[in-house]
């Protein structure tokens, strides 16, 4: 059709959507009827005159083009108007409804997420015993996340299947625990052992498995590792560690048990279990009747940890630990699904204010 229509009037064609969009209101509406299908000096009548001085053979072709243009704008102005006035309508109602006497609408506020706040807290209970929070990268190294922590060449955690490599640098890879800031804060506290008198921390952050995402999995999730080097350090000073900060977290009578276990980063290796804070050890859904629920894996660090650092394993020993913090809040606010802890529904976070 366009073919028949002279520039200016394809022009306008194409620029009509954009000015009817662009009315606000009924005045404006009327200002663009006039340009485009009012009786004279608009679109329309500049149309009709080309109609009368076209060739006769091309009258018929032409009429019917103008023609329906000419319908498409009417049809459209008529469809903004009906818009323009419903608007309008409401504006007057919403006007007619408003009491000023009322108070005024408080403003939505935001929340720290409930992993955020259980982080922050252990790292409140940790602090009067001299810990200090220490951060690593969430793309490591291998080394840094297995090599230095003595988890050796087969071990299936290295495999890709369970771990994000980079596909551009195959030697990175998102950290798949937060033990990896063990080696890189002795590497750096190395030399000045010493003159330190040992060293202590804590490491919250993210990590990252290849897990399905399920009320229990999540490919990305949170832990906090907790270390402590120091002259003479024993399983005394682990156990008697965690039972402080574990009653400050869950509550004074809580009782905490020590299970033998196996990773390659410390010697002797354990898991921790907590009395269950929720039915206070009777048994029940969250620790499945048992009384006791998993909480941390921990141990003695494997002298091989110290000695890829740097540092002499017969002059120096100590403890390491690792939690998870989307299960341990999980089972404080019993919620049962961790997609919750993600979706920052401000409903849900609010909520959340048991975890204090
Ligand atoms: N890194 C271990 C994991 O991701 C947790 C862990 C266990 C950390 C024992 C430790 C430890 O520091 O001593 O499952």
């Amino acid at each position: 059709m366009d073919h028949l229509l002279p520039p200016e009037i394809v022009k306008a064609e194409h620029s009509f959507t954009e000015s009817l969009a662009a009315c606000l209101d009924t005045d404006a509406l009327l200002r663009l009827k006039g340009a485009y299908v009012g009786r004279e000096g608009s679109h329309a009548a500049r149309m009709m005159e080309l109609l009368k001085a076209a060739p006769k053979d091309q009258k018929r072709e032409l009429g019917a083009a103008i023609n329906a243009l000419k319908q498409q704008w009417e049809e459209g102005l008529k469809a903004r108007q009906t818009e323009l006035e419903a608007v309008k309508r409401q504006r007057n109602a919403l006007a007619a409804s408003w009491d000023p006497a009322l108070p005024p609408p408080v403003p939505a506020s935001g929340a720290l997420n409930p992993l955020n706040r259980l982080m922050d807290r252990l790292v409140e209970v940790f602090r009067p015993l001299g810990f200090h929070v220490e951060e690593g990268p969430e793309i490591e190294t291998e080394a840094h996340n297995f090599d230095g922590l003595n988890i050796p060449e087969d071990h299936p955690a290295k495999a890709s299947s369970d771990t994000f490599y980079l596909a551009a640098h195959p030697d990175l890879l998102l950290r798949t625990h937060t033990s990896p800031v063990q080696v890189r804060t002795l590497l750096r506290v190395a030399k000045d052992m010493a003159a330190r008198g040992g060293i202590r921390f804590l490491a919250p952050g993210r990590v990252y498995r290849k897990d399905e995402i399920d009320p229990t999995h999540s490919p990305m999730f949170h832990q906090v590792e907790g270390m402590l080097v120091g002259h003479g350090i024993g399983m005394q000073h682990l156990k008697g560690t965690l039972e402080y900060a574990l009653r400050a977290l869950f509550g004074p009578r809580t009782e905490i048990r020590l299970r033998p276990s196996y990773f390659p980063f410390v010697e002797p290796g354990c898991e921790v279990d907590v009395s269950c804070p929720l039915c206070g050890a009777k048994g029940c859904r969250v620790c499945k009747g048992s009384g006791w629920v998993e909480i941390l894996g921990a141990g003695l660090i494997h002298p091989n940890v110290l000695k890829y650092a740097g540092i002499d394993s017969a002059e120096w020993s100590g403890w390491a630990f690792g939690m998870g913090v989307e299960r341990m809040a999980m089972m404080l606010s019993q919620t049962p699904d961790l997609r919750l802890f993600f979706e920052n529904d401000q409903r849900f976070l609010k909520a959340m204010g048991g975890l204090d």
